[in-house]
């Protein structure tokens, strides 16, 4: 018992350092917005407007993000509709930390096998492509991204510091394969221009899945960064992909344990993404075993078990957390099963108490921070009342993740006196961000280059 409120002291973020946060994360973010930066890297993307709902066409769209490769095929209706083809394409995890040629080969390889499904009558008609690539990327143009770094545990040499369109398109061309990359995109840009074809109050998209990020929409006189590159109106309307995993970098507010800083220094880019390390779904069940092991070393827990299998890093992941919240029996025997046939220990009950609040104490501290996120972005554009897309593993099937977001917007901005049906900012389920944003930006990029603009 002592030792669940020790972690309960740990891992609880109150109403008042949350507060404290977002405070600060507002600053970060107009920081990363300056001619000088900061921490959050605040990109413009180039897409400077939302749809109007009459985009038309079809368009294909690749989205890379954690765990999958998704190709689709998305038909834009005209009316707020679509319909999407798609195919999903396993990513084997050794190419995270393999050769560059392999990733891109592999990338060529799915289009074109999506392709040879889907339209093998007109193999060699071009097709346009919007490429959702879902890491830091300057962009200098809607259709080019440098990427500044690899995140969420992906670590493949010669791509960091490159333009990542020109890699596609030349294997798309050793491999014959008819596609143009027309925008480069970020899920969270693709999430929010998405949803908000579909729902117009929405003013942001954030994803919370493997990594965890948000886009809105600045205008140009808040960005002082691109003074002198650009003629713009200072009106203009430009998406911002924040790059918020990279909040607090300098640990100078987060509520960082050890556990924290031991994934940091064990990650293949320490020192990097501070805020989504102790968020993102690649994390959590992380954070959870290196709880466990440090427990078991104090003598707490697993006496005289054998927890060779345990100490392997990552072998729990964010789903087999959800499982361990989610037991739905008193004294827990799913836990029970799960430990025995995943990691060879038998627990006992208060074992399994404490392995359950645990979750909950790391799940909650995720859902909390992520709002402070949220709350900050609105806080600095002055926005009182809007929805919010959202998507990614974590959002969708992480136990209570959105009631707990919600709980903690409330107590950020003091709306415990209505119900939670009432709240004015809604974190709510995307429409298909990637794929059908994606298509929206090709579309909308092709209209602004017919226009000459
Ligand atoms: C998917 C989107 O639904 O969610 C991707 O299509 C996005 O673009 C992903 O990257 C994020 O979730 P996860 O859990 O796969 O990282
Ligand atoms: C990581 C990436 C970011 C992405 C997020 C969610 O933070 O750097 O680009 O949006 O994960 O997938």
């Amino acid at each position: 018992l002592e030792q669940i409120s020790q972690l309960e002291t740990l891992f609880t973020v109150d109403t008042q350092k949350l507060c404290a946060i977002v405070d600060h994360f507002m600053k970060e973010l107009e920081k990363g917005l300056s001619k000088e930066g900061g921490s959050i890297p605040m990109i413009p993307t180039w897409v400077m407007t939302m749809p109007d709902g009459k985009e038309r066409g079809t368009y294909l769209a690749l989205d890379m993000g954690g765990t999958n490769l998704r190709v689709c095929e998305v038909e834009l209706l005209g009316n707020r509709d679509f319909d999407i083809t798609q195919s999903k394409y396993h990513m084997p995890p050794e190419m995270k930390t393999g050769s560059s040629e392999q990733l891109w080969d592999y990338i060529a390889d799915c289009l074109q096998a999506f392709l040879q499904s889907h339209h093998p009558s007109d193999a060699q008609k071009e097709l346009s492509l919007g490429f959702t690539f879902s890491y830091p990327c300057t962009q200098t143009a809607i259709h080019n991204g440098v990427l500044q770094r690899w995140t969420k545990g992906f670590d493949i040499d010669n791509v960091e510091g490159h333009d990542v369109q020109p890699m596609l398109e030349a294997a798309l061309k050793r491999k014959n394969v008819p596609i143009t990359v027309t925008a480069l995109i970020n899920d969270t840009t693709g999430t929010m221009v998405a949803s908000n074809y579909t729902d117009p109050e929405t003013q942001m998209g954030v994803i919370f899945g493997t990594g965890c990020n948000a886009a809105y929409f600045d205008v140009v006189k808040n960005i002082p960064k691109l003074e002198g590159l650009v003629d713009l109106d200072p009106e203009t309307p430009m998406a911002i992909n924040c790059e918020w995993g990279a909040f607090d970098n300098e640990h100078v507010v987060l509520p960082r344990t050890k556990y924290d800083v031991q994934i940091d220094e064990d990650s293949p880019r320490p020192n990097q993404q501070a805020f989504e390390k102790m968020i993102a779904g690649l994390y959590l069940g992380e954070i959870h075993r290196l709880v466990m092991l440090d427990l078991h070393e104090q003598g707490f827990i697993f006496e005289r078990k054998d927890v060779e299998k345990l100490k392997k890093p990552y072998s729990i992941d964010a789903s087999l957390l959800s499982q361990i919240e989610e037991d739905p029996f008193e004294n827990l025997t799913e836990v029970e099963d799960l430990f025995l046939s995943r990691f060879g220990i038998q627990t006992t009950e208060p074992e399994r108490k404490l392995l359950r609040r645990l979750a909950e104490l790391i799940g909650t501290r995720s859902a909390r921070l992520s709002a402070a996120g949220v709350a900050a972005i609105c806080k600095k554009m002055g926005i009182e009342k809007c929805h919010v897309g959202a998507d990614g593993s974590v959002f969708n099937k992480y136990p209570h993740f959105q009631e707990r977001g919600a709980e903690a917007l409330a107590d950020i901005f003091g709306w415990h006196h209505m119900p939670p049906t009432h709240y004015p900012i809604k974190v709510q389920p995307a429409e298909d961000g990637s794929g059908v944003g994606a298509a929206l930006i090709a579309a909308l990029t092709l209209k602004r280059m017919k226009e000459g603009l």
